[in-house]
């Protein structure tokens, strides 16, 4: 099956350091939730994000709800051929039962998220839909044991969505970063097998997401 990991995903609860800016205080007020409960966001944090280390890849959970409904809702998904792993800027990394349907509405999927955080597994009936452990991007990657690794980088090789999807096979894993601005870090880049870029610009990682599945899908179940 292949394997998507959205990588360094700006998604994680608001760090104890920050906890008591305004900012912070002001959105836990707000959403009636203590600011250890709350996903650091940086339409809500951005004063208190400005002195933050790695500030421009942090703070855009946003961003994955996004890549997770284009990934988790398309007929790969559904069809067992897909599966798709969160990595978290912080080492947690997120999975997901197939039977997940993620809530289109973000504010849902905000609240489902953090309620992850708080308790570490989603249940229904005994079956866990959504569970977050403390892991770092190697221990994943070993877990998987992929036979390639694709990263998805405006600074990779020249490619196409077409071609890349013609190197994907079954046991291939996937990596897409997660965040809106900078570069994979060299402690995720080492793993990769091969880079490519599939447009002359920089783009949102759900775009890439869904034209690479879409290229692919179509090559597999179509
Ligand atoms: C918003 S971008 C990160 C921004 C970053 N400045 C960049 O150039 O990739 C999020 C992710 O989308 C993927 N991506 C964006 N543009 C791409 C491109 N032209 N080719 C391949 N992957 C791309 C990469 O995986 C990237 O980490």
């Amino acid at each position: 099956m292949l394997s998507l990991v959205i990588a360094e995903s700006a998604l994680e609860l608001v760090p104890k350091e920050l906890q008591n800016h305004n900012s912070v205080l002001a959105s836990s007020r707000k959403f009636n939730k203590k600011p250890s409960e709350i996903l650091l966001d940086v339409s809500w944090h951005f004063a208190a994000m400005k002195k933050m280390k790695n500030e421009i890849k942090r703070g855009r959970p946003d961003l994955i709800h996004f890549c997770l409904l284009e990934a988790c809702s398309i007929p790969l998904y559904f069809e067992n051929r897909l599966q798709v792993f969160i990595h978290t800027i912080d080492d947690r990394v997120i999975f997901f039962d197939k039977s997940v349907r993620l809530p289109k509405s973000y504010h849902r999927f905000a609240g489902l998220i953090e309620k992850l955080y708080s308790e570490g597994v989603i249940e229904d009936n005994g079956k866990k839909l959504l569970e977050i452990k403390k892991m770092n991007f190697g221990d994943l990657i070993k877990n998987i044991s992929p036979n390639k690794i694709i990263g998805l980088s405006s600074k990779g090789d020249s490619s196409s969505y077409q071609q890349v999807s013609e190197e994907i096979d079954d046991d291939t894993c996937m990596i897409v970063g997660g965040f809106a601005k900078g570069q994979f870090s060299d402690s995720i880049k080492k793993y990769f097998d091969k880079t490519r870029s599939v447009d002359k610009n920089p783009l949102e990682a759900h775009i890439i997401i869904s034209r690479v599945l879409y290229e692919y899908e179509k090559r597999i179940i179509m």
